[in-house]
């Protein structure tokens, strides 16, 4: 599955390489433009890259991403084999502060592309950033994780983001189960017999 080819979004990423419709370009050391299974049924979006991404030029790879990893891999999912991951904004901000709007709208027609092009069937915002992002600036993480709602004609979720999970250990249960409603939700709509150690 590793060597699956999507013409489009290799297309895109080699564009997105170069991209200087923002300021966030003048500090960037790479453009992370995500990464996972190019016909991903499952997305994994989380806000933008910190340090350790910009460095690699790779989503998720500092201590969130090492959290992330291990979610997915209790969860059955995994970069190499059935998700993708990526970012609202492609390129660090400075100081890991949250992307302004004006960054946020010169990059979402990259990760909207990236979703046209995977064209996955179910869509996990990770945190506040993704969620406000993407489904509404007034929306608030608290009261809408956990429960699905209908975007584009793809499921949506959002929940708890990996950092905020290292950074109360309490909001781990509530994750934990939203993550239980994920699996089952990939039963229902791709494999219903895809493997999952805990759920
Ligand atoms: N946090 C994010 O939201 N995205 C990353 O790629 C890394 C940390």
């Amino acid at each position: 599955m590793e060597n699956d080819l999507n013409p489009d979004l290799e297309a895109l990423r080699i564009t997105a390489m170069d991209c200087r419709k923002c300021d966030l370009c003048r500090h960037r050391t790479h453009v992370v433009f995500g990464e996972g299974y190019p016909f991903a049924d499952i997305m994994f979006i989380g806000e933008g890259p910190g340090y350790h991404e910009d460095m690699k030029g790779r989503p998720f790879v500092g201590k969130a991403g090492q959290l992330l990893d291990k979610i997915l891999t209790v969860c059955g999912f995994s970069r190499n084999d059935n998700a993708y991951i990526a970012n609202i904004v492609k390129c660090r901000p400075p100081d890991n502060r949250d992307p302004l709007p004006v960054e946020r709208e010169a990059c979402l027609p990259y990760l909207y592309k990236q979703i046209e092009y995977i064209n996955p069937k179910i869509i996990i915002l990770l945190g506040s950033v993704a969620l406000k992002g993407i489904v509404d600036p007034d929306a608030k993480i608290t009261s809408l994780r956990g429960s699905w709602t209908e975007w584009k004609g793809r499921h949506l979720m959002p929940v708890y983001h990996p950092a905020a999970l290292l950074r109360k250990q309490s909001l781990k249960r509530e994750a934990w189960e939203d993550f239980k409603k994920v699996v089952q939700k990939y039963r229902e709509l791709v494999n219903p017999d895809h493997y999952s150690a805990h759920v």
